[in-house]
C-alpha cells in the first residue's frame, strides 16, 4: 500500500475550499459549513484510502443536521453534493416503514440515487443520500407519534432498517423507484462509500417541556453540545447514533441573514427578479427598508428562508403583471409596497 502523502495528492480539494464553495450559496451557518466541509473531505479521503488498498479503519462521516425549519439543512446538503459533483437523493424518513409493511423500504433511498444518475451504479456508489425528518422516527412509547399503535412501525423499526444502510456494504436496490413497488428490478450496489446526511428540526414535540429538558433550543441563542444521551432520550437507538458521528446544530436565521439571502448568494432572488425585469427594459430596485419588511414577513411565518419565495411572488405580482407595458421605467420597491403586498 502506498504512503499516505501519495494518496492525498490525488485530492485537489481541501476542507477550506469546500467551505468557500458552500459559502457562495449558503448564508450564515458558519459552523455547520465548516463541519460539513471537514466531513466531506474526510469522506473523500476515506474513499481514496480504500481505493489504494487501505483498510476500513477510517470511520464513515455520516452527518446529523439539527436546526429549525427553513434554516438551510436540505439546501446545505444539496449544495454539498453539487460542490463535490456527486449525485444527491432526497428522502423523507416518515415515508419509510419496516420491511414487510406498506410503505417504502429503506433501500428505496439508494434507489433514488440510482434514479438521479440514470441507473449509473458507479456514480451512485459515491453519492449523497439525504434523509429528512429524521426526528419523526424517534421511538415513541405506544407508537403515539405515528398513530401506528404499539407496533410502532414508523419508529424503532425504521431505525433498525436504517442501521443496515448507514454502514452496509453491498445491498440489492430497486432500479426504478418511480415504478410501482412490486415491479422493481433489483441491482446490487456497494453502499460503503455513500455519504448519509440526516436532518431534523426536533421541534415538533407536543410537550414543550420535553424539548427544554433535552436542551436543544433553550431560547438564549447559546450553542449547546448535542450529546448522544440527549438523542437517546429523544428516542433514538444508540446503534443508529453511532452511525451518525458528525452532529451539527444550525442556527435560526435572523432578519439580516434573510436580507443577505435575498440579495447576495449565487442563487439570490432579488438579482433573479432584476434580470427578469431587465428583459422587459425595467430597472428594478428595492430599498433596504423594503428588504427588511420582506424579511420581517418571513420571520413572522416561522418558516425561515423557506417563506421568502412566496412573499417575493406577492411583492412582484403587480410589477410582473404590467411587465413590458412599463418598459423604460425605473421601479423602486419601498417598505409600503411590501406591506401592501403581504397584507393581501
Ligand atoms: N442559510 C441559507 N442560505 C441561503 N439560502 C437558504 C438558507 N436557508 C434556507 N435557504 C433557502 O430556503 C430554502 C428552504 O431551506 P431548506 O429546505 O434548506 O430548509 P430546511 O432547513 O431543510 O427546513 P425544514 O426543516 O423545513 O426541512 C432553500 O431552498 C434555500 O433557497
Ligand atoms: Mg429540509
Amino acid at each position: 500500500m502506498k504512503e499516505k502523502r501519495e494518496i492525498y495528492r490525488f485530492l485537489h480539494v481541501t476542507p477550506r475550499r469546500i467551505f468557500e464553495q458552500l459559502d457562495q450559496y449558503v448564508i450564515g451557518q458558519r459552523h455547520a459549513k465548516e463541519v460539513l466541509a471537514i466531513a466531506a473531505y474526510n469522506h473523500l479521503k476515506r474513499i481514496e484510502y480504500l481505493k489504494f488498498g487501505g483498510e476500513t479503519t477510517i470511520r464513515k462521516s455520516n452527518i446529523l443536521l439539527i436546526g429549525p425549519s427553513g434554516c438551510g439543512k436540505t439546501y446545505l446538503a444539496r449544495t454539498l453534493a453539487r460542490v463535490l459533483d456527486v449525485p444527491f437523493a432526497y428522502n423523507d424518513a416518515t415515508a419509510f416503514t419496516e420491511a414487510g409493511y406498506y410503505g417504502e423500504d429503506v433501500e428505496v433511498a439508494i434507489g433514488r440515487l440510482l434514479y438521479a444518475t440514470n441507473q449509473n451504479v458507479d456514480a451512485a456508489e459515491n453519492g449523497i443520500v439525504f434523509i429528512d425528518e429524521i426526528d419523526k422516527i424517534a421511538r415513541r412509547s405506544g407508537g403515539a407519534r405515528t398513530g401506528a399503535g404499539a407496533r410502532d412501525i414508523g419508529g424503532e423499526g425504521v431505525q433498525q432498517a436504517l442501521l443496515k444502510i448507514l454502514e452496509g456494504e453491498k445491498i440489492f436496490v430497486p432500479m426504478n423507484v418511480t415504478a410501482h413497488w412490486n415491479k422493481y428490478d433489483y441491482v446490487e450496489v456497494d453502499i460503503a462509500n455513500i455519504l448519509f446526511i440526516c436532518a431534523g428540526s426536533f421541534s415538533d414535540l407536543d410537550d414543550a417541556s420535553e424539548t427544554k429538558a433535552i436542551g436543544f433550543f433553550n431560547g438564549d441563542g447559546a450553542q449547546h453540545e448535542i450529546t448522544t444521551e440527549d438523542l437517546v432520550q429523544y428516542g433514538f437507538l444508540p446503534e443508529l447514533l453511532g452511525r451518525l458521528p458528525v452532529r451539527v446544530k444550525l442556527d435560526a436565521l435572523n432578519a439580516d441573514d434573510l436580507v443577505t439571502i435575498l440579495t447576495q448568494p449565487r442563487e439570490a432572488m432579488i438579482p433573479e427578479y432584476q434580470r427578469l425585469c431587465a428583459l422587459d427594459q425595467i430597472q428594478l430596485e428595492f430599498t433596504h427598508e423594503a428588504l427588511l419588511e420582506i424579511a420581517g414577513a418571513a420571520l413572522k411565518q416561522k418558516l425561515g428562508a423557506r417563506a421568502l419565495r412566496a412573499i417575493m411572488e406577492k411583492v412582484m405580482h403587480p410589477i410582473l403583471f404590467l411587465g413590458p407595458e412599463r418598459a423604460g421605467e425605473r421601479i423602486i420597491v419601498e417598505a409600503g409596497d411590501v406591506l401592501r403586498a403581504v397584507a393581501v
